[in-house]
């Protein structure tokens, strides 16, 4: 099937299956994105983020002219700019105003990683993925194999085994209520979370920080491995002129649930050394006496 084809004949099928997660996402609050994911304690891709904008053209790279489909640009502030749907509301003159605004949330969103640079095979080891900014109230963390928003896998199909809940600690301190919604029995071993009550103002230019520390066990087999953070926020509900708060959910963006104000973005990729005596001990020079 050619790429032509592929377009004309799965768009539609496409926006039909993201107006009806539009519609359920109004039915229940559990359900909607903007919000993040209360229903899904699972491993995640960032190809499941349709509607979000990628904020690097290399987060696609191969795909040719498709990247630029994905950025904020193209994707989301266009449609601002020309105060497109809901965005008529928005008066003209302070349009380029927010899309500044909404700019400056993507700048102070930020994902980095903390990670031996080797470990022995089959070590238990942890990572911590530290990240600032996302709208909030909530953003997703999620630890995959490479920097690609459509080719990316999750960090446990290359036998980054996850051992246990990760530890969330979040803008206030550590958070279960998310984790918890896994059952025990089922394995809280996921390498994606969400972070709640997580609030930045570009209004106020405050950015939340949180921190996601995963417990992992390295592949048996030598080697150099890769290991890239992916971050999932939300930039509209970051500034008052396109927060709209809704009694029962809480804050949304104004360009909605089907809207483009969602963000994937990604690490720098680590590469830890898979290899026998992998870890050095800690020189006898370093312990106090
Ligand atoms: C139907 C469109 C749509 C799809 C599909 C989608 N999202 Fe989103 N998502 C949004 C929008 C819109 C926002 C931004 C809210 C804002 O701008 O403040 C968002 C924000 C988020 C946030 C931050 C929540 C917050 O409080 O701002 C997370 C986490 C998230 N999405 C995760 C995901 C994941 C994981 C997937 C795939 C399972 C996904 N999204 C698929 C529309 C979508």
């Amino acid at each position: 099937m050619n790429a032509r084809c592929n377009r004309s004949t799965k768009r539609p099928i496409l926006e039909a299956a993201l107006l009806a997660l539009a519609s359920l996402a109004v039915a229940s609050s559990a359900v909607a994105y903007p919000g993040g994911t209360p229903d899904f304690q699972t491993d995640v891709a960032p190809y499941c983020a349709a509607c979000h904008a990628s904020t690097a053209e290399a987060d696609l790279a191969g795909l040719g002219e498709r990247a630029k489909v994905e950025l904020p640009e193209t994707k989301h502030y266009a449609a601002i700019l020309a105060g497109a749907g809901n965005y008529a509301e928005v008066p003209e003159a302070e349009r380029a105003k927010l899309v500044e605004l909404l700019a400056a949330v993507d700048r102070n969103s930020t994902i980095m990683l903390e990670f031996p640079p080797s470990v022995a095979p089959g070590e238990t080891f942890q990572v911590t993925v530290k990240v600032t900014g996302g709208a909030g109230p909530s953003v997703g963390v999620g630890l995959v194999d490479r920097p690609h928003r459509f080719f990316a896998k999750p960090a446990s199909a290359l036998g980054w085994e996850v051992v246990g809940a990760p530890t969330i600690l979040g803008p206030k301190g550590p958070q279960t209520a998310w984790i918890e919604r896994r059952p025990e029995r089922e394995g809280r071993d996921v390498t994606f979370v969400n972070v709640d009550g997580v609030h930045s103002s570009a209004d106020q230019d405050k950015w939340s920080r949180a921190k996601v520390i995963f417990t992992l066990r390295a592949p048996v087999t030598a080697g150099d491995y890769p290991l890239v953070g992916a971050y999932f926020y939300g930039t509209e509900t970051g500034t008052a002129m396109t927060t709209r708060m809704h009694p029962e959910y809480g804050p949304q963006p104004m360009g909605g649930a089907l809207g483009k104000s969602g963000r994937v973005k990604f690490s720098k990729q680590a590469v830890i050394t898979v290899k026998e005596g992998g870890r050095k001990p800690a020189p006898v020079a370093d312990i106090a006496p």
